[in-house]
């Protein structure tokens, strides 16, 4: 059975060996579902959700019955890390995620990140996913980056600039690198886990790079973690696939990729692919794959232009190994039809 899943498609193209492009989408399970806005009443909250395994696992699979999809990312969030070490998280409608924010060092050298117990809903409902997916379709565990995730404890919510982050990190550089370093290490075992419970392929998500980026941070607070953690799975795992997400890296994406031992980098709608993928091919840089990188909104708008931008996107990557994606998550208001549309032309182009 695990042999015949690692001749699916997805994994084939992640592998550099395959002609035909697979498609998933960033939150591919949400809102814009009522399938799951019906499941997400029946569990209370967005975390209740998270943290039962049986609805869990059926909200995961619910895009798989709808659409032609290629892979199952696992439901759950970036976010369950801080709350296994008692940040209080919380998620508040039309506004996101409230958590209480780490104000000082000593909170984080005192800062335990040992709870795997509080994550068991994670790993039992990968076990579900894993039973119940057809052999031809990939299973995909996910962690947030240690940068993402520590803007996110020190700045207590999601902000456009992460200013309390920043002055923090400039200011406390030493405590920061340790929060850093912790979540490293965390992240890494939690991935490990995933694996270990059935995840096929792993993305990590390092969804606010470009705020490190800005500061010259870059390097040592988003490559050198992430370098970190897919070399700690490679060690054990070599053959589990990575897929890398330094969202909004711009230009650094090459440097991203020359440092960290990714499989597949995943690129948001800002990119020019035509540079990318000659910058790639000028450094000799492995048999890259790349994902991506429809704009959410213009999957949103859907019409002719949505239909051109497919087109353009399935063009440009053709002389290179490409996963259909999004340059970001599924927006909540975005019709199921759009979806339909983009997951039939990817299809055809297939044939
Ligand atoms: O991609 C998937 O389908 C898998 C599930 C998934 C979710 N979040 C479910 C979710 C994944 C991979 C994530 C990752 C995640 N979570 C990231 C990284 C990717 C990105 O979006 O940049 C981040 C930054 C988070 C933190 C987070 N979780 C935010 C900022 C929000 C938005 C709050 C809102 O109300 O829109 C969430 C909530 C969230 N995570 C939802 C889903 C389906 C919506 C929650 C709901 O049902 O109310």
């Amino acid at each position: 059975m695990d042999k015949l899943k690692n001749t699916s498609n997805f994994i084939k193209t992640l592998n550099g060996n395959s002609t035909k492009t697979p498609i998933w989408l960033m939150r591919q399970a949400g809102r814009y579902l009522p399938e799951y806005r019906e499941i997400r009443k029946q569990a209370g909250s967005f975390i209740d959700l998270c943290m039962n395994p049986k609805l869990s696992a059926e909200v995961t699979l619910q895009p798989l019955q709808r659409f032609e999809l290629d892979a199952a990312i696992i439901f759950s969030d970036i976010l369950t890390i801080p709350m296994a070490c008692n940040r209080d998280l919380k998620f508040v409608e039309n506004e996101g995620p409230r958590l209480k924010p780490i104000e000082n060092e000593k909170e984080i050298f005192e800062l335990q990140l040992t709870n795997f117990k509080y994550l068991e809903p994670v790993y039992e409902c990968l076990g579900i996913v894993k039973s119940k997916l057809q052999d031809d379709k990939a299973l995909i565990g996910f962690a947030g980056a240690p940068f993402t995730i520590a803007a996110y404890m020190i700045e207590g919510k999601g902000s456009k600039d992460f200013a309390n982050c920043v002055s923090f990190f400039n200011k406390f550089e030493n405590a920061f690198v340790e929060l850093l370093k912790k979540l490293e290490i965390f992240i890494s075992n939690h991935l490990i886990k995933q694996i270990e419970a059935g995840a096929e392929v792993i993305q990590i998500f390092e969804s606010h790079a470009e705020i490190a980026l800005k500061e010259n941070k870059f390097h040592s607070y988003c490559i050198k973690p992430n370098e970190n953690i897919v070399n700690t799975i490679k060690d054990k795992y070599p053959n589990i696939p990575i897929i890398g997400f330094p969202r909004n890296a711009g230009k650094k994406y090459l440097d991203y990729v020359s440092n960290v031992n990714i499989d597949c980098l995943s690129i948001d709608q800002n990119v020019n692919i035509k540079e990318l993928i000659s910058n790639l091919k000028k450094r000799k840089i492995r048999n890259m794959c790349l994902q991506g990188n429809l704009s959410p909104e213009i999957l949103l708008e859907g019409g002719e232009n949505m239909e051109k931008n497919i087109d353009h996107i399935l063009d440009t990557f053709s002389s290179i190994n490409h996963i259909f994606n999004l340059g970001h998550g599924v927006i909540k208001e975005t019709p199921v039809s759009n979806i339909e549309l983009l997951i039939k032309k990817v299809k055809e182009w297939n044939r």
